[in-house]
């Protein structure tokens, strides 16, 4: 390691039992795979799969999507390179899967069964799949069904779809999920192809993060070819009453038939999106970009499934303001699909990097006051969430076993924002020519790769820092990444247009007098959002009701102006004035950055908390399980204050 002493003495610190030294490399040379780096070898502590010894390379699916029992059925074929020669076991990742009979074939192809234990299950990690396969076979195939509970997977009743008239069921498999619906290496540390062919009721449309054909007739039977090596979180299906509308050549919506129009001129710029992107970092490398909207319930703002994003219908509100998640998913087609996190640990390689790509989208297609207020905001929601937070939570490269859910960074400031701050940081210290070609030789590099934090480092190391000492040092490097917090040294960003809003805000609450409705006739999601956010901890009944009267904020279509409105009525004891309306927030909304702070906000005195669980209880039916999860734990881990 070529860091100051006392630093590299901190980065095997850091490693810990996460990183092996490297086992003989001439076993992995034998095999024809070089090891992942010359001096770390991986390991990936939510995965019970031992990727050194074998690895997937092609994942043949065969299913049944069975609404009734809400159940996945079939068969899953793992075509396997064995690198180790005296392997007898092949470990699989499964949760709360039944398996029904595992069989492994031979170079001459037939399959004979073959035995296996299922062990008890982790409640984080799920149940360890080991099959006897003394032979070493190259293709293993296992029959089995999922669970109605399945952790990956939400069954929705026609009554909670925009048509009422179909269910629908999608998939959501980071961060370690698919092993709900797949038995597999449910690891980044591998790639592989897949192919599938899905059954599903005659008038169903079935889609996957694969090939999907636009023009697909609804046969109820479909099939699908993903060529592009992809790691496990990557898989994806969803089946409903889906339509497809196309945006350009190669991009796309699907959506229910009610929300196809709309969904289709909000993402309108999608295309542009895609030649930005390409301008900066080279090819599209997925050939289509579809996106896929799906019920309010999906618990996420995006998913970055290949060739086919995942995208949660409260982002449609008529005047594009939202649709920097569709740049963000987009962006994932370079950070994060392309070149990959090595384990979830690393996880601000994905999501800081595509922050930054984000933002860099934003900018180019609705200019830079846009992404300054973006960027804004963005960093006090960190700052609010860091005043609070474990400072080792704070540190990008997390350490081993700081991270015991997986689930969790999803939520976590420091991945996406911190992380988009350090490569901002590193732009404008570079340049940004500099920075571009940078990142975009940095994603040729490591194409179809998983890579850990320490590689990137060497790698910035080595072809930017070392080629511009005068501009960047180690020691700031290190700072951003081995550290707690933002350096000091980080840059500033400020926005003109919420200077405006600050001004508005400080008038109002000094007279009482709102700003004139020409200047708030201008505003855009923003604005609002960062009106709300920087109001006092709490307001008087008086100023709620003046507000709602001015700008109608109890009962918004718009989900990032509900987030932080209803918990600051909460807050200011006027919760009973809004109950409705938050009820039916809560209840049609499942996206969990969209209503965790209101039940976080609620839980805070016992009244609220009362009223907390009565919501939830009714629309508990209604959540994914992720969504359901994270509730119950607000709920439980409360401690009213009255
Ligand atoms: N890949 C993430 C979603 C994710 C992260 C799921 C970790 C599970 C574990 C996705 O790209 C994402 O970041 N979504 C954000 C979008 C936002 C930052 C624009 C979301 O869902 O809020
Ligand atoms: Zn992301």
């Amino acid at each position: 390691m070529r860091l100051l002493p006392i630093l590299s003495l901190a980065a095997v610190l850091l490693a810990g039992c996460q990183r092996d030294a490297a086992p003989a490399a001439a076993t992995q040379e034998a095999a024809g795979t070089p090891p992942p780096t010359p001096a770390e070898v991986v390991v990936d502590r939510h995965s019970f799969s031992e990727p050194d010894k074998v690895k997937t390379t092609d994942l043949a699916l065969d299913l049944v999507v069975d609404f009734e029992a809400r159940e996945l059925v079939g068969s899953a074929t793992l075509q396997l390179d064995w690198l180790d020669d005296s392997a007898t076991q092949l470990v699989l990742d499964t949760r709360e899967l039944s398996i029904e009979q595992v069989e492994g074939a031979g170079v001459e192809g037939v399959f004979v069964p073959l035995t296996f234990e299922l062990a008890d299950a982790d409640p984080v990690l799920g149940s360890k799949l080991s099959i006897n396969t003394p032979s070493r076979p190259e293709r293993v195939r296992i029959s089995y069904r999922t669970s109605p509970q399945a952790s990956g997977l939400q069954w929705l009743e026609p009554s909670m779809t925009e048509g009422k008239q179909q269910p629908f069921m999608f998939s959501q498999s980071q961060q370690i999920h698919a092993r709900s619906w797949v038995p597999l290496q449910d690891t980044p540390r591998i790639r592989f192809t897949y192919s599938a062919t899905v059954k599903a009721p005659a008038d169903t449309m079935v889609l996957m993060s694969a090939d999907n054909k636009p023009d697909a007739a609804r046969t109820g039977e479909y099939s699908f070819k993903m060529p592009q090596p992809i790691p496990s979180y990557l898989l994806a299906i969803a089946a409903g009453d889906l339509v497809f509308k196309p945006i350009s050549e190669r991009a796309g919506v699907w959506a229910e038939p009610a929300m196809v129009e709309r969904a289709t001129s909000e993402f309108g710029d999608t295309e542009t999106m895609i030649q930005t992107a390409e301008k900066l970092y080279g090819p599209y490398r997925w050939e289509r970009y579809d996106i896929l909207v799906l019920p309010p319930s999906f618990p996420y703002g995006g998913m970055e499934n290949p060739r086919l994003t995942f995208a949660t219908p409260t982002v449609i509100v008529g005047d594009k303001s939202l649709v920097a998640l569709i740049a963000h998913e987009l962006a994932h087609s370079w950070s994060g699909n392309l070149v990959t996190f090595a384990t979830s640990e690393d996880g601000w390689l994905n999501e800081g990097f595509t922050s930054y790509v984000e933002n860099r989208i934003v900018e180019a297609l609705f200019g830079k006051e846009r992404s300054e207020m973006e960027y804004v905001i963005e960093r006090n929601d960190l700052k609010t969430e860091f005043a609070s937070l474990d400072p080792k939570l704070t540190v990008l490269a997390t350490r081993p076993g700081d991270l015991p859910d997986p689930d969790s960074y999803s939520s976590s400031a420091t991945a996406y924002t911190k992380g988009a701050w350090f490569l901002q940081f590193l732009e404008q210290r570079v340049g940004r020519d500099t920075f571009d070609a940078f990142l975009r030789d940095y994603f040729d590099h490591f194409a179809f790769q998983g890579i850990t934090t320490t590689q990137f480092v060497d790698y910035l190391k080595t072809n930017l820092v070392d080629k511009h000492p005068e501009k960047l040092a180690m020691a700031e490097v290190e700072a951003w990444v081995y550290e707690p917090g933002v350096p000091d040294f980080a840059p500033k960003v400020e926005s003109r247009r919420f200077a405006v809003v600050d001004a508005g805000r400080t008038a109002w609450l000094g007279s009482g007098e709102l700003p004139s409705p020409q200047v708030t006739g201008e505003w855009t999601t923003q604005e609002w959002v960062y009106f709300i956010e920087r109001m006092p901890e709490s307001l008087s009944a008086e100023q709620i009701a003046q507000l709602d009267e001015a700008y109608a904020f109890t009962g918004t279509a718009n989900g990032e102006v509900a987030m932080r409105w209803y918990p600051l009525v909460v807050r200011s004891g006027q919760t009973a004035t809004a109950e409705p309306e938050i009820a039916a927030f809560l209840e049609r909304i499942g996206r969990r950055k969209l209503i965790l702070p209101i039940y976080s906000a609620l839980v805070r005195s016992a009244e609220g908390k009362a009223f907390a669980q009565r919501v939830f209880d009714q629309a508990r039916p209604g959540y994914h399980p992720i969504t359901t999860g994270s509730v119950e734990r607000i709920l439980a881990d409360a401690r009213p204050a009255e």
